[in-house]
C-alpha cells in the first residue's frame, strides 16, 4: 500500500508545524497565532498564518494552505513521501517504516510484451549505429553535434535500410507478429512481406513518464528530399500522443532542483538545452499541448517557461499555451522570441552556448509577450484598428493580479494606442464584471432567485463539511441523510473524510490532508485548499449539535429542491415564445415571493 496511514500520523504526531515552518522561513508569532512572509507568492506582508492549535498553515493571499507535510512538499519541490521523511527528520523522530520503499512500479502485465519488444528494438537500433551501414547516420549525429554521450543518454539509433531484417531480429528474439504490429513500427508491402517503417532512417526513441521507450520518431539523414523529415510511430496502446512530453522522465527530477521547466517544440532543441547543461526541458513535438501535459507540469510545481519557435505558428501556439497555463493557474513565463527567426538548437551552433543562455533568460510576462505580437499583427493606424487591438488585449488584462501591474500595461496600452488608460480600466472593469456573471450563468440560470439559492446551498455544505472534518457525529449524519453534497468539490473531500473514518474509527482534518495530498486525484491542491479555507475561517459553531446538523440538512434540502423547481422551470420554458416564457417566469416568481414570506412567517 502506498500511503500507510499510521505512518504518517504518527510523523504528523510528532511534529509541530510552527517549528517545522521555522526552520525555513522566519516566524512572528501574532497573537494566538503565528505570521511569516509567504514563500508561495510574491509576499511583501506577512501574509502566511500558521495554527499551532489546528497544525495548518494558510496564506490569505495567495491560498496555498495545508499540514507541516503539504508546507514542505510544495517548499522543497519534492513528493508526498520524501516529504513525510524531511518532517520526521525535522522533527527528530525515527521509524523503520520511513525507510521502506513506498512506490512500486504499477505493471500492466497486457503490456509488458510491448515494452519488452521495445527494449530489444531499441537495442538493436543503437547497435546498428555503430556498424558499417551504420556510418551514414553517426556522421549524421556527429554533424548535428550529438557525441557519444548525448547519444547514450538518449538512446539515439539508426534502423537498417533492410526493414524485414528488423522484423526478422525481433522474432529470432521471441516476440510476436502481434506483438511487433502493436507498437507500431511494422507496415506491409504489397507482397505481404512486412518491414520496418522506420528503415534507413535515424532513431529518436520517445519515453513515457517512467523512461519506458513507448514509441519512436525517425528522421530522414538528407534534407532537400520530398521523403517527410520526421516519420512518427502511430498511436499504441502503449504510446498515447496527448501523455508524452519528450524528456519528461529525465526532466522531471531536474526541474526539482532547477526551480523551472522549459517547455520546448522539437527534440533537437532538448539536445541543445541538454548540450549547455539544462536537461529540465521538455518537448511538445510540434503537436498543441493538451489537458494531460498540463497536469504532467503542474505535478513538477514549478515555473513553465515557454520557448516555442519565433515564427508566427510559434507565436500562436505560445498564445494559446499561456491562455490555457493561465486558466489553470500554473506559474509560467515565456522566452521573448520575437523577431528570431532560429530555434535553440540553431542558436547553440550558429551563435554559441552565451548566446542561447542568454536568449533562454529573456523571460517576459504573457501580457508582454501579447503586447509584442499584438502589435505586430496589427497596423495600429485607424482608430478600428486600435479598438481592435484593445479589444483583444482586455481578457489579458482581466487576470491580471496586482493593481501596480495593471497600471503598467494600461499605461503601455496608452502610449501604443492614444486612448486614455483610464478609458481603458474602466473597460478591464466591466469585462471583469461580465466574466463572473457568465462563469455563474455557466452553471445556473439567468434569473435572481436561483443565486440566492446557491449561495444558501454553498454555506450549508460548506459548513456540514467543516463539521465533518473533526466529528464524526456529523460525519454519520451525512452518510445517513444527505449521502451527497451538491457542491462536486464538497463531495470529493467528503469521499475522503468518509475513508479515513472508515479506517481510522476516527476523525482529524490533518489525516484528511495526508490522505488526498498521497492519492492520485488531479485537484489534490484545490480539495486541500477548500479544507484550509474553511479551518481557517472563525464563523463556525464551537460545538456539533443535533440541532445544528437538522437545521444544515433542513437547508440543504431545501435549496437542492429549489434548484431542482428551477431546472424544471428552464426546462418548461425551452422552445416557447417570449411572451409565453414572461408569463410562466411571472407565474413562478409570484409563487415563490408567497413561499419566502410563509417561511419568514415561520421563523
Ligand atoms: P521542427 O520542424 O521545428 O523540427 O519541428 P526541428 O526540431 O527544427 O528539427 P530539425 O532541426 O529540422 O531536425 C519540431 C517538432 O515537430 C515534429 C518533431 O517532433 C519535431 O521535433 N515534426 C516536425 C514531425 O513530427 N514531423 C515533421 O515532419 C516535422
Ligand atoms: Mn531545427
Amino acid at each position: 500500500m502506498p500511503f500507510d496511514k499510521d505512518l504518517i500520523e504518527s510523523v504528523l504526531k510528532h511534529a509541530d508545524i510552527v517549528k517545522i515552518i521555522s526552520s525555513y522561513l522566519s516566524v512572528i508569532k501574532k497573537g494566538k497565532d503565528y505570521v511569516a512572509i509567504c514563500p508561495f507568492h510574491d509576499d511583501t506582508n506577512p501574509s502566511m498564518h500558521i495554527n499551532p492549535e489546528k497544525q495548518i498553515f494558510k496564506c490569505f493571499v495567495c491560498g496555498t494552505g495545508g499540514s507541516a507535510i503539504t508546507f514542505v512538499q510544495k517548499y522543497e519541490h519534492i513528493n508526498f513521501m520524501d516529504a513525510v521523511r524531511k518532517v520526521a527528520e525535522l522533527s527528530g523522530y525515527s521509524d523503520p517504516r520511513l525507510e521502506q520503499k513506498q512506490f512500486v512500479k504499477k505493471v500492466d502485465s497486457k503490456l509488458e510484451p510491448l515494452y519488452k519488444c521495445t527494449r530489444d528494438l531499441t537495442l538493436y537500433y543503437q547497435y546498428a549505429l555503430g556498424t558499417e551501414e551504420g556510418r551514414e547516420g553517426l556522421e549524421y549525429f556527429e554533424s548535428r553535434h550529438l557525441d557519444s554521450s548525448l547519444r547514450a543518454k538518449y538512446q539515439l539509433g539508426y534502423a537498417f535500410k533492410d526493414g524485414e531484417a528488423t522484423i526478422k531480429f525481433l522474432q529470432s528474439k521471441g516476440h510476436s507478429l502481434k506483438t511487433i504490429e502493436d507498437i507500431g513500427i511494422s507496415t506491409i508491402y504489397s507482397s505481404g512481406n512486412i518491414y520496418d517503417r522506420n528503415q534507413g532512417r535515424v532513431i529518436f526513441p520517445i519515453c513515457n513518464q517512467d523512461g519506458d521507450v513507448v514509441g519512436y520518431s525517425a528522421r530522414r539523414l538528407k534534407d532537400g528530399t520530398n521523403e517527410a523529415k520526421y516519420v512518427n510511430s502511430p498511436e499504441t496502446k502503449i504510446f498515447v500522443k496527448s501523455n508524452i512530453l519528450y524528456n519528461y522522465h529525465i526532466a522531471k527530477e531536474k526541474a526539482r532542483i532547477a526551480g523551472y521547466i522549459y517547455v520546448l517544440e522539437g527534440f533537437m532543441d532538448v539536445f541543445a538545452l541538454a548540450r549547455i547543461g539544462i536537461d529540465s526541458a521538455v518537448a511538445i513535438m510540434g503537436t498543441a499541448l493538451t489537458k494531460e501535459h498540463i497536469q504532467m507540469l503542474r505535478k513538477l510545481n514549478v515555473e513553465v517557461r515557454v520557448c516555442l519557435d519565433g515564427d508566427l505558428p510559434g507565436q500562436t501556439a505560445t498564445i494559446k499555451i499561456a491562455r490555457e497555463l493561465t486558466n489553470e493557474g500554473i506559474p509560467f513565463r515565456i522566452v521573448d522570441n520575437v523577431g528570431s527567426t532560429m530555434d535553440p538548437d540553431e542558436i547553440l551552433n550558429n551563435e554559441g552556448p552565451e548566446q542561447l543562455r542568454y536568449y533562454l533568460n529573456n523571460l517576459i510576462s504573457r501580457e508582454d509577450f501579447a503586447l509584442n505580437y499584438y502589435k505586430r499583427s496589427n497596423p495600429l493606424k485607424t482608430v478600428e484598428e486600435k479598438k481592435a487591438f484593445v479589444k483583444e488585449f482586455i481578457p489579458i488584462l482581466v487576470g491580471v493580479k496586482t493593481q501596480l501591474e495593471l497600471d503598467s500595461y494600461l499605461r503601455k496600452i496608452a502610449d501604443i494606442t492614444g486612448f486614455e488608460a483610464e478609458s481603458i480600466r474602466d473597460l478591464v472593469k466591466r469585462a471583469k464584471r461580465s466574466q463572473s456573471e457568465n462563469k455563474f450563468n455557466e452553471v445556473m440560470y439567468d434569473f435572481h432567485p436561483e443565486r440566492k439559492a446557491l449561495k444558501k446551498l454553498e454555506n450549508a455544505e460548506r459548513e456540514l463539511l467543516y463539521q465533518m472534518l473533526l466529528n464524526v457525529s456529523a460525519i454519520k449524519y451525512y452518510e445517513q441523510f444527505i449521502g451527497n453534497f451538491y457542491d462536486v468539490v464538497y463531495r470529493q473531500i467528503a469521499a475522503f473524510v468518509i475513508e479515513i473514518y472508515k479506517t481510522d474509527g476516527q476523525i482529524d482534518p490533518l489525516s484528511v490532508i495526508s490522505l488526498i495530498e498521497s492519492s492520485d486525484i488531479e485537484n489534490a491542491d484545490e480539495l486541500i485548499r477548500e479544507i484550509t479555507n474553511t479551518m481557517s475561517e472563525t464563523t463556525h459553531p464551537d460545538f456539533c449539535s443535533e440541532e445544528l446538523l437538522d437545521n444544515l440538512k433542513q437547508s440543504i434540502q431545501d435549496e437542492k429542491q429549489s434548484l431542482f423547481e428551477k431546472e424544471v422551470l428552464a426546462e418548461s420554458m425551452k422552445g416557447k415564445s417570449p411572451l409565453e416564457q414572461a408569463r410562466i417566469l411571472n407565474e413562478y416568481n409570484r409563487r415563490r415571493a408567497k413561499k419566502e414570506l410563509n417561511d419568514e412567517e415561520d421563523n
